[in-house]
């Protein structure tokens, strides 16, 4: 087989075979196939798309490009949980402490940043000397131990998609079904998930901007799941503008030290007491009004809270910025963006509040880029806020002023300020379950 044929088929609107799928696959791990044909291969898959049948062939020679996780060693019930990637999303620092203080245990693999959306391991990154790279029998102990641990995509765990992801974020090439479907499936196989939430961002900062996109990618993550045995329940949430307030990944680690407080904003809040709830649901822990009262409880008894800096403690962290956030290191300058208009602010537009963080140094362009823990944004009013010309809408944060001119106008674009209140939108939009 030679790759180029592979990349013709496809750039050619073909269908491949599950042995070419998988030559290419194994290509990758083993890096015989260059980022150049990868990077061909990937592109041609996002303008002609895959059937059903290569996506999942696509799943499976990814999580059996490297190790398989057994971890049958964890005891009691587990359950996993996967954002397909949004802005603002800190959901997993915060979901995670919740529901491993309802007695269910998380072991969860996260990834880094992807295209305009934050990653939850650059996130927990900016937690001094907090490590993501754990063997299996430390990330098994630490969970029997502690109920959690977050742990970074390893090189022995779907390594095809450790290079793929990577060359996807920095080639356009992220905003697919089939990659994004195999992406988060191959791992949570790989990962050895039984019981998994799935978390389906819609709207403008998300990287399916319909609903009927995001349906497609949650029947085919589904489907998936099926076939493999994995029960999976996927949520298509809101995510037209920015989750919360904070953009950037110490920022965004502080307000979900304040939304395990009970102190966050409503929507983060109310988005992680739904998920949490479903995650206690696939774990057996009774109904989804029960599991929402535990997982409000455990907020209110800060029982969650000590489980995050447990976690903290556990991957070596230093868990003294949790305890006292004003320690985290700081943006050496910050720049307000104030409104234009008077009116009611109708849309905050999430991808554009993305980018704009991305290009205070909060995210990569390239994929060997480091990124500033502390730059970023904070959103200073939420969509139906009633703004008059001249008052702080957010404050961007950065280690150099020449990074805010280009943030700056990002912003300008993001917001739309009109003079009647916009509709309240509905946090959450379908739910497609694999589950009787
Ligand atoms: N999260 C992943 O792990 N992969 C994707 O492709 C998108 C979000």
């Amino acid at each position: 087989m030679r790759t180029c044929d592979i990349i013709k088929t496809k750039r050619d609107g073909g269908v491949l075979t599950r042995d070419e799928i998988r030559f290419f696959v194994n290509g990758c791990a083993t890096g015989e196939i260059p980022d150049y044909q990868a990077s061909a291969l990937l592109m041609a898959v996002y303008l002609k798309g895959m059937t059903s049948r290569e996506t999942a062939d696509l799943t499976m020679a990814m999580a059996d490009s490297g190790d398989k996780l057994d971890l049958s060693e964890i005891r009691g019930a587990r359950v996993d949980k996967h954002s397909t990637g949004g802005v603002g999303d800190k959901t997993t620092l915060i979901v995670a402490p919740i529901v491993a203080a309802c007695g269910v245990k998380v072991a969860k693999m996260s990834g880094r940043g992807l295209g305009h959306t934050g990653g939850t391991t650059d996130k927990l990154l900016s937690i001094p000397n907090l490590r993501v790279d754990f063997d299996k029998r430390e990330f098994e102990e630490i969970v029997n131990r502690y109920g959690l641990c977050i742990c970074g995509s390893s090189a022995d765990l779907a390594p095809a998609d450790k290079l793929l992801y990577s060359l996807r974020d920095v080639t356009a090439t992220v905003d697919s079904v089939p990659l994004i479907a195999a992406s988060i499936m191959s791992k949570k196989i790989a990962a050895g998930s039984k019981n998994l939430l799935l978390d389906v961002k819609v709207g403008s900062g998300a990287f399916m901007k319909t609903q009927a996109q995001a349906r497609e990618l949650a029947r085919e993550m589904v489907e998936i799941g099926a076939l493999e045995g994995l029960n999976v329940t996927a949520l298509l949430t809101d995510m037209e503008s920015p989750l919360g307030n904070a953009v950037g990944n110490s920022l965004e680690v502080i307000e979900a030290v304040n939304t395990l407080k009970g102190i966050g904003p409503d929507d983060l809040t109310e988005l992680c007491v739904i998920l949490s709830a479903h995650m206690l649901h696939l774990a057996g822990k009774g109904d989804l009004m029960e599991c929402g009262e535990m997982a409000r409880n455990a907020i209110f008894n800060g029982l969650a809270f000590e489980r995050f800096v447990w976690m903290a403690n556990a991957q070596s962290g230093d868990s003294g910025v949790l305890m006292d956030t004003a320690r985290f290191r700081k943006a050496k300058f910050y720049r307000t963006f104030k409104a234009r208009t008077d009116g009611y602010v109708q849309s905050i537009d999430a991808e554009r509040c993305g980018t704009a963080a991305a290009l205070l140094g909060a995210g990569r362009l390239r994929k060997e880029d480091d990124i500033d823990m502390a730059a970023g944004l904070v959103l200073e009013v939420k969509p139906g806020a009633r703004v008059k010309a001249g008052d702080v809408v957010a404050t961007m944060y950065a280690e150099s002023e020449s990074r805010f001119d280009a943030a700056e106008f990002e912003l300008a674009s993001a917001f739309a300020i009109e003079s009647k209140p916009p509709e309240k939108r509905r946090l959450i939009l379908d739910e497609i379950t694999n589950v009787q």
